[in-house]
């Protein structure tokens, strides 16, 4: 088996080093250049723990290429997986498949007969369909088989989540494309990994209805959680009290301020304009969007309360920027609304990220970046915990407390105990905790 990987993205460098890592051949293909230039340097674009390693390795076995060339590796494959970006169209939500199509376009070209095409990147409902008439256009006479197989992997575990899935899911409409992904993934039939073959829409439809699902766990445990504020609970034991009755299970319901990264937000858009396009309106999935852009502007907020009356001229320390730990994205991360929100209320904002600056700087202009995660307390009158990096969760309070200027502290996360922190002189606030007392 020859795999030919088009887009060296999350999804697709992910993928491409991990079959390499199975035994097969994989040649990623991408159109920038500079970046296959650095990855056969070995130097990764994106921080994702443990796959430096994985390229190193696999690119001195011979199993992995990376090259501009996609008429080469598709001549040469007889696997195609197309692992391109579905941006969100401004204005109407939908997922923007140009690159999807002038992909499948440039493969159908060059392609041997009976390659199968394996549409990877995240596509709504009867994109496969519309591939397949588009690579029928290019190549009437020339067989194919098209297939769909949605990823399904995190950011920050996407090693571990490749190789050890909860599932599967595939649609293919006939036995070679069938087969052919069975056999990718035969690594994977030693752990007894479900492999899910159904339509093309039903693989397709598979992975948005995960993701906004997963989307709307998060949204209602945040709403429980200002609820909870209200009435003196304790989200987190609320969350683990409904999360052992397996019918809901316990993943996925860690209160925060509001989920953001490359995947919900806009898969959530893009399933809400399906939905309604087909006259089938997704309501939850709606709420849940305006619910979560609400969060984060309410999270800036909490600070400005926590700051008084007056704002301007105060000054705010930020432990986390990118939009989840062990990552260095910052898409759609809370964090881009609240700085400027608070910027715009005069206040100066002081940070720290332990990957994500570089990401971060241009969007995020005037932060004061520190190197040192004590070096944001210093003489910051509010410090909110915004990112639950496990580096944070060691930060000893009385340090802190002499450095700040003034007493508040906000976590986000929920990864302080809040007495510790009193102890230490200062005020603790953090998602869905009963207030302190006295
Ligand atoms: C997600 C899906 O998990 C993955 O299956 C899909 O392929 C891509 O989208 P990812 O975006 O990498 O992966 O991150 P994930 O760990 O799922 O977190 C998404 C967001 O939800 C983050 O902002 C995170 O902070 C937030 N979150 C997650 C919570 O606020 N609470 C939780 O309990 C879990």
């Amino acid at each position: 088996m020859r795999i030919a990987m088009i887009g060296t993205g999350y999804v697709g460098l992910v993928s491409g080093v991990c079959f390499s890592e199975f035994g097969f051949d994989v040649t990623c293909v991408d159109i920038d250049a500079d970046k296959i230039a650095r990855l056969n340097n070995k130097e990764i674009p994106i921080y994702e723990p443990g796959l430096d390693a994985l390229v190193e390795r696999n690119l001195e076995a011979g199993r992995l290429a990376f090259t501009t060339d996609l008429e080469g590796a598709v001549a040469a494959a007889n696997v195609v997986f197309i692992a391109v970006g579905t941006p969100s169209r401004r204005g109407d939500g939908e997922a923007d498949l140009t690159y999807v199509f002038d992909a499948a376009r440039q493969v159908a070209r060059v392609m041997t007969p009976g390659t199968v095409v394996v549409i990877k990147s995240t596509v709504v409902v009867g994109t496969c369909r519309k591939v397949a008439q588009i690579i029928r256009e290019e190549r009437p006479d020339t067989e194919f088989s098209i297939a769909s197989n949605p990823e399904f992997l995190r950011e920050g575990s996407a090693i571990e989540d490749f190789m050890r899935p909860d599932r599967v899911v595939v649609g293919a409409e006939d036995e070679r494309a069938e087969e052919a992904l069975r056999r990718l993934y035969r690594p994977l039939y030693l752990r007894e990994t479900p492999i899910l073959v159904s339509t093309l829409e039903n693989a397709e439809l598979t992975k948005y209805a995960a993701n906004a699902f997963l989307a709307l766990k998060i949204t209602f445990i945040n709403e429980i959680a200002n609820l909870c504020e209200q009435v003196g609970a304790d989200v987190q034991k609320v969350a683990s009290g409904i999360g052992l009755d397996n019918r809901i299970g316990g993943k996925f319901l860690h209160a925060g301020p509001g989920f953001g990264g490359s995947c919900f937000p806009k898969d959530t858009s893009a399933l809400a304009a399906t939905g309604a396009r087909h006259g089938a309106p997704l309501r939850l999935v709606e709420t849940t969007i305006e619910v979560n852009e609400a969060r984060k502007r309410d999270m800036a907020t909490r600070i400005l309360t926590a700051l008084g009356p007056e704002t301007t001229g105060k000054r705010v320390g930020i432990l986390g920027i990118a939009f989840k730990p062990n990552t260095d994205d910052v898409r759609d991360a809370p964090s881009l609304v609240i700085v400027p929100a608070l910027q715009a209320a005069g206040v100066e904002v002081v940070a720290h990220d332990p990957e994500a600056r570089e990401q971060a700087e241009p969007l995020l202009p005037g932060v004061i970046w520190c190197d040192n995660p004590y070096d944001v307390a210093n003489d910051v009158d509010v410090l909110a915990v915004v990112t639950e990096w496990n580096l944070y969760r060691g930060l000893a309070p009385e340090e802190l407390a002499t450095r700040m200027r003034g007493r508040s502290v906000i976590d986000m996360r929920n990864i302080w105990a809040g007495p510790d922190v009193e102890a230490a002189g200062l005020s603790y606030q953090g998602i869905g905790k009963p207030a302190a007392k006295g």
